[in-house]
């Protein structure tokens, strides 16, 4: 790919403590866009979003008559730009503030069509995604060099081309009898009832979800399908419907019974230990 080699290039020539941002946004930055996808006309610098300017903001031209240099309408994506003397390490608090920042310009009303925010100094960078108000990381805070930059860009164009639109909500804590399970339920039942498509995943080796249903595990276990990468997820779904119990009129209008999809645990789930778990996840297999 010879344009990503050009961006190798160009963060080789960049000095590991550049302290000028413009110098990390035209060596970068803008390069960068152009390896995302996006070309002068679909980038806007200094974009307002009605939470301070944000270096860039970019979104595809999908009309001759709406050119988004000019419009500056509907963006897609900001790009905030920091040098490399702004420490962007996970942790620290200038990191913190960079999130904030991003967080602050991806809920702003004028920037209700941005689903994405990149925080970058060139040597970390992160990609933010906005899913209705919740801002997620949509990758971890990935060191950055001139090796692994080609990979990363084509991972993040991947992702920005072909993004998942599912929201995963994991319901965690170490102590027991706190209500996870029975959020999990409710969340999943009222998602649901608002016409989301669900699926729960009892990832519990109390397995108290899918008892709850009554439920227990096909022939095809969750274990089986984390282990071998052949298994198709789909063979381990199970589909729950049950009538709705409409308590709340004001705020589920669906006379319909509540559908959702359930992977339930499987006894066998507990036998993995936490390195075997990371094994099977760095493998790549799910
Ligand atoms: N909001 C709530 N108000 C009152 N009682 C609740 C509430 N949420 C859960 N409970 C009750 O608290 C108990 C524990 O809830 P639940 O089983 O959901 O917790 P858990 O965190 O999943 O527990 P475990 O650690 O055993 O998996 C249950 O009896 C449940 O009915
Ligand atoms: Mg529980």
């Amino acid at each position: 790919m010879a344009s990503a080699n050009s961006l190798r290039e160009k963060l080789e020539k960049i000095s590991p403590s550049e302290k000028t941002e413009q110098v990390i946004v035209q060596y970068f930055a803008n390069p960068l866009l152009y390896e995302l996808g996006f070309d002068d006309l679909e980038i806007r610098p200094q974009f307002e979003t009605g939470c301070g300017k944000v270096d860039f903001a970019a979104r595809k031209n999908t009309e001759a008559t709406d050119i988004f240099y000019n419009s500056q309408k509907n963006p897609y994506l900001f790009l905030e730009v920091k040098s490399r003397t702004y420490d962007l390490s996970e942790g620290s608090s200038t990191y913190e503030e960079a999130v904030d920042q991003v967080k602050g310009y991806l809920s702003r009303e004028r920037s209700k069509s941005a689903k994405w925010g990149i925080i970058t100094n060139a040597s970390y960078i992160q990609i933010w995604r906005k899913h209705g108000k919740v801002v997620h990381p949509a990758t971890a805070n990935l060191s950055i060099n001139p090796d692994n930059i080609e990979t990363i860009v084509r991972d993040l164009r991947n992702k920005l081309e072909n993004y998942e639109r599912a929201l995963t909500i994991c319901v965690y804590n170490n102590k027991g009898g706190v209500g996870k399970t029975t959020t999990v339920i409710n969340l999943a039942a009222a998602l649901a009832a608002k016409g989301k498509r669900v699926l729960a995943v009892d990832f519990d080796s109390q397995g108290d979800l899918t008892r709850s249903f009554g439920l227990s595990p096909g022939e095809i276990t969750l274990t089986q399908c984390l282990k071998d990468p052949k298994i198709d997820v789909h063979s381990i779904i199970q589909s729950l419907s049950y009538p709705i119990n409409n308590r709340f009129p004001y705020i589920f209008d669906s006379t319909l019974d509540i559908s959702f999809d359930i992977i339930p645990r499987d006894p066998e789930l507990e036998t993995l230990t936490d390195s075997q778990s990371l094994a099977y996840i760095q493998k790549g297999t799910r």
